[in-house]
């Protein structure tokens, strides 16, 4: 009887180890299945977030732009190479972060006010057009750390006699809408609006002198004046002085840090003043 106590009390000891070491085995696995997931997504901390969208963007092979390609030096259809394709400031800070993510590039050219509806439906991934950081944006989307300043800036045809903000009562000033140029605009007193979905449309009626002002970012001002210089000049003081951001979803935090850290990186290589340089200051405009 002794002995068959002794036979039992052994067999429920190798039966609990052999239960404790498949249990183990199977943690392990789910652990390890866990880390190959973690590694592929550049992360290391753990998230409880349902869709990781940099996993989603690395299976896609590539990462979606949205932007408004009406903005040089930002954004805009080069046409000079005989094709046309997207260039721009912009444009390299976004393949940055294609090469970072290790997927192609995909820009969609968009209207600017449809560009943060885009990026919140998922039909982009994320915005960059030379998007000012402000706080009513900041209630919908997330912002990228900047990684370049700004100010508006009024662009007018050559002899319309205004010289700056207080010239501009009664006379109708061209805007993009959904900018923070619009939002300027609002606020000049007497000033007649007309919204315009692509900034060239604008200069396009500026031209034809059917509106008398136009008020974009002042890179782009300079960038459409130098092009018709016997036309068009800037006048006035810079009206803002703003940070630009990547525009992206609340949710994904992951793709933030990413964003942020090729931002990072190209400010502390220098490659973002070569960059600056290239775009701002030798950049001329194709006739
Ligand atoms: N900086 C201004 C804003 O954020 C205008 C940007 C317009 N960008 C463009 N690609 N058209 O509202």
């Amino acid at each position: 009887m002794k002995k068959y106590f002794k036979f039992l009390a052994l067999f429920l000891i190798i039966l609990t180890l052999a239960a404790l070491l498949f249990g183990c085995a199977k943690k392990e696995t789910a652990n390890n299945t866990q880390q190959s997931n973690q590694t592929s997504n550049q992360q290391n901390s753990t998230s409880s977030q349902p869709a990781d969208i940099v996993e989603e963007i690395k299976k896609a092979g590539k990462l979606v732009v949205g932007t408004s390609a009406d903005y040089p030096p930002f954004e805009f259809h080069d046409i000079s190479s005989g094709k046309d394709v997207i260039a721009g400031f912009d444009i390299d800070l976004a393949n940055a972060i294609a090469k970072e993510l290790g997927v192609e590039l995909e820009i969609k050219d968009m209207s600017f006010d449809t560009i943060i509806p885009a990026v919140l439906s998922k039909k982009v991934d994320i915005g960059i057009a030379g998007f000012t950081i402000t706080e009513e944006r900041k209630k919908s989307v997330n912002f990228s750390i900047p990684y370049i300043q700004g100010g508006q800036q009024i662009i007018t045809y050559k002899g319309s006699g205004i010289k700056g903000k207080d010239d501009l009562k009664g006379k109708t000033v061209g805007v993009q809408l959904g900018t923070t140029g619009e939002e300027i605009a609002k606020k000049i007193e007497g000033a007649k609006l007309k919204q315009f979905d692509k900034v060239d449309a604008a200069v396009m009626d500026l031209l034809n002198k059917k509106v008398d002002a136009v008020i974009v970012d002042f890179a782009v001002a300079k960038a459409y004046a130098s092009n018709n210089a016997d036309k068009l000049e800037l006048v006035g003081d810079m009206l803002d002085d703003a940070a630009k951001a990547v525009v992206l979803r609340k949710e994904d935090e992951k793709l933030l840090e990413i964003v942020n850290k090729v931002i990072t990186d190209l400010k502390n290589s220098g490659e973002l003043d070569k960059m600056v340089q290239k775009w701002f200051v030798e950049y001329k405009p194709a006739k």
